[in-house]
Order: C-alpha cells, then sequence, then structure tokens
C-alpha cells in the first residue's frame, strides 16, 4: 500500500485558502523550534550547572570523609553523570545545535549512533551529502524527518535491522528509512491522523510539503516499514 501525499492536496493549491494555509503551518513549525531551543538552552544552563555542582560537591565531601561512606557517595556521582549525559541527550535531541557546530552531517551520524546504542539495533547508514548547498531550514527539517522516523521504528516496529540513506543528487535531497518490523495498516493509521489521533508522520508530511517535496510511505504487515521523501533542493516557493 502506498500513500503519496503532494497528490491529493492539488485542488488546494491555487486557492488563498492554501497560501495562508502554508503561512500558518510554516509559522507553528517555526513556533516549535524556536520553543525548543528555549527548553534545551534553560535544561542545558539551568539543571546542567546544578547538576555539575552537586558532582563537584559530592567528589569534595568523598575526600573529606574517608573510606566509610566512599563507595555510596561514588554510587551518586555515577547517577549524577548519567543525569548530566541525559540532560545533555534530551537538549541535543530537541535542539539539535550540532547542526550549528559542526553541521548537518555530524548532527545525523550522533543521532543514529544514539539510536543503534539505546536500543541494540542495527542501522545500516548511507550518508552522501554535500552541506553546503543546504539551507539552515532545510537540515533542521532533515534531521527532524529522521528523528521521527527512527524513533517511529524503536517505538512501533520491533525490527532489528534499519537502514538509513540520505543521500543528495544534483539538486534533490533523498531520504529513505526502511525497518524489518511488523510493518502498519498504512488506511487504518491515516483516519485515525486526520482525527487528530497522531502527530509525528503529520508532522513530517506537512515539514516535507512546506519545502515542496514528496512522501511515500510503504508498509506490509510482517514485513516491514519504507518511508522515502524527495525535496528539491532549490527554492521555488
Ligand atoms: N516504522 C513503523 N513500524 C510500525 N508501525 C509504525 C511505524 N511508524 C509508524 N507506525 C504506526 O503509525 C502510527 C502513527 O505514527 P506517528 O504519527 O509517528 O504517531 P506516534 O508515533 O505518536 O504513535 C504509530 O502509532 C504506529 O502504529
Ligand atoms: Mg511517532
Amino acid at each position: 500500500m502506498k500513500i503519496i501525499s503532494s497528490e491529493k492536496e492539488k485542488s488546494f493549491e491555487n486557492s488563498k485558502d492554501s497560501s495562508d494555509l502554508v503561512n500558518l503551518s510554516r509559522y507553528l513549525i517555526k513556533a516549535q523550534e524556536e520553543e525548543r531551543k528555549k527548553i534545551a538552552r534553560e535544561l542545558h544552563d539551568e539543571i546542567g550547572q546544578i547538576l555539575t555542582a552537586i558532582k563537584i560537591n559530592l567528589e569534595l565531601l568523598k575526600r573529606k570523609i574517608g573510606k566509610d561512606f566512599e563507595g555510596q557517595i561514588e554510587e551518586n556521582i555515577n547517577l549524577i553523570n548519567r543525569a548530566i549525559e541525559e540532560v545533555r541527550d534530551i537538549s541535543l535531541n530537541l535542539r539539535p545545535s550540532l547542526i550549528d557546530d559542526l553541521g548537518l552531517l555530524s548532527a545525523i551520524k550522533w543521532l543514529v549512533d544514539k539510536v543503534k546504542e539505546k536500543n541494540n539495533l542495527n542501522i545500516e547508514l548511507s550518508l552522501k551529502l554535500e552541506q553546503k548547498g543546504i539551507p539552515k531550514d532545510f537540515s533542521i527539517t532533515i534531521f527532524r524527518i529522521i528523528q521521527e522516523g527512527l524513533t517511529n521504528v524503536v517505538r512501533h516496529a520491533e525490527a532489528t535491522e534499519v537502514s538509513l540513506k540520505v543521500i543528495q543528487e544534483d539538486d534533490e535531497i533523498e531520504i529513505f528509512i526502511k525497518d524489518n518490523g511488523k510493518g502498519f495498516d498504512i488506511k487504518q493509521v491515516f483516519k485515525d491522523i486526520s482525527k487528530g489521533r497522531f502527530l509525528g508522520l503529520l508532522g513530517i508530511k506537512e515539514r516535507v510539503e512546506l519545502l515542496n517535496g514528496r512522501i511515500e510511505i510503504k508498509s506490509e504487515i510482517q514485513k516491514g516499514t519504507e518511508i522515502k521523501i524527495n525535496i528539491p533542493l532549490e527554492r521555488n516557493i
């Protein structure tokens, strides 16, 4: 079964209503990214700082208190280290500042490594990106699509193998996510989506359409799911 989204709403294409909706969508996505950025910064700066301060205090205490409680303090330091790491991961997921610092390529590698490590999932990654020609908002969209796609595999698919391809060719980027999991009934899920039950796939679809891209989802029960997205790189909006 297959859904090609961009063909569905052709009748709207030239109407004013449609451009209002597109602007609203764009505004909402921008607002959501801004909000995520704010939360990420606060998490990192506020909570991260406090955790680091507690860790330093515990280390000082460990030195003063001697052997008797050393083990217990060490245990707490390890917990704090885990919390620091979690806060770091959560803020990086909320705001992929890696995109700003190191570029989209590194951000994708970081994400894939994290998902692999946390979920014991085999992800075969094929990346062919030049980065230079990719505008910032495209980078964020590409990152969010991969993030949602992989989260869905982890949450729903019960898969053991994932193939992720991000290929830049001429003036187009193709993102391909395929898993060997349990698959799902696309018709049913899209019916539920239209009733507002799920937001993940809808979010992907909206982001892709805002960049004049195309999304194709195929899924077969007990076989797996494939998502293919093509985004043209030149701005023709
Ligand atoms: N890779 C996948 N494998 C199996 N089922 C999936 C996969 N991706 C999505 N689904 C199904 O589609 C539904 C909608 O996904 P989504 O819109 O991302 O919402 P959510 O992840 O919040 O449930 C999921 O609840 C799940 O049933
Ligand atoms: Mg989801």
